[in-house]
């Protein structure tokens, strides 16, 4: 990269494990240039062994304006900050980290950039049925977002039916009054209830690596049915090929991607970013 800046930049980062793959600074970056500001993104590659000095040397030097936190950090860099933000202690990850009065704190976009997706779908989604794949991380700060918007019904998939329990337990306590379902992941079991669903999520890392999803019966869906991954590639994940085959509109995770990105971008910058450059960004580098 050849840049020549007026005067000292800025730094932000995303740090992680590996690190090389990551979309973010491609997407930052052409933020920052579009919006004039003189800030660098930039990957760091940081191991779990190095996270509490790297954490430690970014307090004392103030080397950064803020970073994002990717795997395998989300959950352990917590413990290093000096604040975390209630959704974030909801979800129990951080992916983002910037300053309050001298102090650096964490909290989770990842909800909120999954809410920004499913306002894109312009759909009505209030009193909703959703089905939620998954059980991890990345599954939590899906049903804190179903939660928040009012959903009515949420429905919890997990192969390790233990994991989904513990996850609607956890759920219980910050959302009293909803009530979050679990189920096997059994096709007969499922389709007693496929019919009654009106968004169906991916959380779970299936068609990350080209693996195929399990079969689903989506034969029973409702024709206005809306099928999203959190994975945005590929672009046409295995979850969204079998929900393409039975007709249903399908969303990719590009625009949770863009959405989680985009709060970070105004935490730190205090601007709101053009979220259509960071579109085109991303899909340059397909
Ligand atoms: P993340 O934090 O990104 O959500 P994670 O905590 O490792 O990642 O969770 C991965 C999710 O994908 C889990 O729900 C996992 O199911 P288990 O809890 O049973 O492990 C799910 N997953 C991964 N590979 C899977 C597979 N081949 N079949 C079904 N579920 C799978």
């Amino acid at each position: 990269m050849n840049r020549v800046f007026s005067a000292v930049p800025k730094l932000l980062a995303v740090i992680g494990d590996p690190i090389s793959h990551s979309l973010s600074p491609v997407m930052h970056q052409a933020a920052i240039d579009a919006a004039g500001l003189n800030y660098l993104y930039i990957a760091c590659h940081v191991t779990p062994r190095k996270l509490a000095t790297f954490v430690q040397t970014v307090r004392s030097e103030r080397s950064l304006a803020g970073f994002n936190v990717t795997l395998p950090h989300k959950e352990k860099i917590i413990r290093h900050l000096d604040g975390i933000t209630d959704v974030a202690r909801a979800i129990g990850a951080v992916n983002t980290v910037y300053w309050k009065q001298d102090k650096l704190w964490g909290t989770n976009t990842d909800s909120l950039g999954f809410q920004q997706a499913l306002l894109a779908l312009k759909q009505p989604y209030k009193g909703k049925a959703a089905c939620v794949f998954g059980a991890g991380g990345a599954s939590r700060a899906i049903v804190y977002a179903l939660e928040e918007f009012g959903f009515s019904r949420i429905i919890l998939v997990n192969r390790t039916v233990k994991k989904a329990r513990a996850l609607a337990h956890a759920f219980a306590s910050y959302f009293p009054k909803s009530h979050v379902d679990v189920l096997p992941w059994e096709f007969s079991v499922l389709q007693n209830v496929f019919s009654e669903i009106d968004y169906f999520i991916n959380t779970t890392s299936i068609g990350l690596s080209g693996d195929s999803f399990p079969r689903l019966p989506f034969k029973v869906a409702k024709p206005s049915a809306v099928a999203c991954d959190i994975i945005y590639r590929p672009a046409r994940t295995p979850f969204l090929q079998l929900a393409h085959r039975h007709g249903l509109r399908c969303q990719n995770g590009m625009p949770m991607f863009i959405g989680q990105g985009a709060m970070a971008f105004k935490l730190w910058t205090g601007k709101s970013p053009d979220v259509q450059i960071m579109e085109e960004a991303l899909q340059a580098d397909f």
